[in-house]
């Protein structure tokens, strides 16, 4: 009886440790959802429309990820890059660059149909 109620009362401390965590870290999936998923598709297909529009746009596959790290997606996000990438510095803070660029690594590691 003792040892159920330690354990319950460990569940929710790790349990609301858990939800403090998440509410401090930026959440890289609704940042992408708001910023980028317009040119770069839900799971990171491209729309047809913005491939026809911008021919070298950036797919977030298998292929992708494996020759980038979350630090060059963040120089990315920084600098920009050609005529239609356009620099995020002033619209994002640094680490919610971060958790943008961990988040499009993690959608090119899902398989794309
Ligand atoms: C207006 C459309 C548009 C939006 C919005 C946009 N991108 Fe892009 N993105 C592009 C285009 C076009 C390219 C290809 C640039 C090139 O290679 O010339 C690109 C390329 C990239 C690349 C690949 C660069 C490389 O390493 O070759 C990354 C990473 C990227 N975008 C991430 C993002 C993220 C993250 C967001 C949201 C914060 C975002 N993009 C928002 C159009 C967009």
């Amino acid at each position: 009886m003792k040892l159920e109620l330690v354990v319950i009362g460990f569940v929710f401390a790790t349990s609301a440790a858990a939800s403090r965590a998440a509410a401090q870290a930026p959440d890289g999936k609704a940042l992408y959802e708001e910023n980028c998923r317009k040119c770069h598709g839900v799971i990171g297909n491209p729309p047809k429309t913005m491939k026809e529009k911008y021919p070298k746009i950036a797919t977030f596959n298998m292929a992708f990820i494996t020759s980038r790290t979350d630090d060059s997606v963040v120089t990315i996000l920084t600098h920009g890059k050609g005529d239609n990438m356009k620099s995020f510095k002033d619209k994002l803070k640094p680490d919610e660059m971060m958790a943008v660029a961990k988040y499009v690594r993690e959608l090119g590691s899902k398989p794309h149909p």
